[in-house]
């Protein structure tokens, strides 16, 4: 069942592609991106005043890559919340405003929870899911699927791949019925897009020297994960993969933070990840790389092909494929998953199955 592969968990790495592909092309019409299960319409669409993303875990860190994605190209103010914290904080709920519950298994209590919360106002609710027919495919209202097929691994990779596809689809949709992309980018987007499944798979490609460079940290205690903007949401997410297999104590920054506090925590030899795909925050996060590196870190970089510079401040820099800078998530979380994966297989660890930990948590 596992394919040949070791653990499931490598196995659903090297579907990412496969996954990708199928939870794309099914939209692509003509130069279109047709959701027919959104049930919007275009004046539907143009209503829209606010949009909240509630999930947990991975799921939350692609809503919080969606944030900048929807943001940036639909004009659309986004709100992006943990379920667990949602539910609690007594949310405002206005007319026009659209929730999109984010979830892999479709049955996170939490998540679960705070779809009801916001049906419950009134608030029209799409699940962004998984799993066919669970429980939150099942009381949304409209439900996008993520083809990413069953996930056995605890530590998602596959799904979160297609999560991220899925918010793109909707940005890129929502900001042409909404008249704020160009029809000459939406058209080199989908271009992009198109390329994102052969670029995945290149980078896939490179795992043993990234396995050489994860057997050189099995013993490290703690590792740092820093970036700006998507930058920064990709780190979170390489740092969940991280402690969650690894059960090595990481931590995720948004770069420009380090210097109000967890700079302190750098000292000779500390493993520090960063991520410079948004060229125009390029020269901010390099000058972060800096910072750490006078203070003794050994950084690891994933930036984009080109940016040499890079390798006068960082020790080992991992280069990234061209795409446009809202997609650069699907690419830079490669060499960070395979990263974890290799450490926790380095330790002798069962990747598939972390302590602790369920594949879902349908209790809150
Ligand atoms: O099934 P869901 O997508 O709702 O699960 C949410 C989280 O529990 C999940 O993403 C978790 O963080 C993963 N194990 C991370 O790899």
């Amino acid at each position: 069942e596992k394919g040949g592969y070791e653990f499931f968990m490598l196995k659903e790495m090297y579907e990412q592609p496969k996954a990708v592909t199928d939870t794309l092309s099914p939209r692509l019409k003509d130069g279109d991106i047709v959701i027919e299960e959104l049930g919007m319409t275009d004046e539907e669409i143009r209503a829209i005043k606010k949009i909240y993303i509630i999930a947990c875990g991975s799921a939350y860190h692609t809503g919080v890559t969606a944030k900048y994605v929807f943001e940036g190209l639909a004009r659309i103010p986004v709100e992006v919340d943990l379920a667990s914290e949602f539910r609690y904080r007594n949310p405002i709920f206005e007319p026009n405003t659209l929730a999109v519950i984010v979830s892999q298994s479709g049955e996170t209590a939490d998540s679960l929870a705070a779809l009801r919360e916001a049906k419950s106002h009134g608030i029209k609710v799409l699940g962004i899911v998984n799993v066919v027919g669970s429980s939150i495919a099942r009381e949304a209202d409209n439900v996008m699927y993520t083809w990413a097929g069953p996930e056995i691994a605890v530590a998602t990779t596959k799904a979160y791949s297609t999560q991220l596809i899925a918010h793109y689809l909707l940005a890129m949709k929502f900001a042409k019925v909404r008249g704020e992309i160009s029809e000459e980018v939406f058209q080199e987007m989908i271009e992009d897009l198109k390329r994102l499944p052969a670029q995945i798979e290149l980078l896939l490609a490179n795992k043993e020297r990234i396995q050489r460079f994860a057997n050189r940290y099995l013993a490290t205690e703690h590792v740092f994960f820093i970036g700006r903007g998507i930058d920064y949401a990709i780190s979170m997410e390489g740092s969940l993969k991280l402690k969650e297999i690894s059960y090595i104590h990481s931590e995720a920054y948004a770069a420009g933070e380090l210097k109000h506090g967890t700079i302190s925590l750098i000292e000779e030899g500390t493993l520090v990840s960063a991520v410079l795909t948004q060229e125009e925050l390029y020269k901010k996060t390099l000058s972060n790389v800096q910072e750490v590196k006078t203070r003794g870190a050994f950084v690891l970089a994933v930036t984009n092909a080109g940016n040499i510079e890079i390798e006068k401040s960082a020790d080992y820099v991992i280069y990234l494929p061209k795409t446009n800078k809202y997609f650069a998530n699907s690419l830079a979380i490669i060499p960070l998953q395979l990263f974890s994966y290799y450490v926790s297989l380095g330790k002798g660890l069962d990747v598939d199955k972390p302590r602790n930990l369920a594949k879902s948590v349908t209790v809150e």
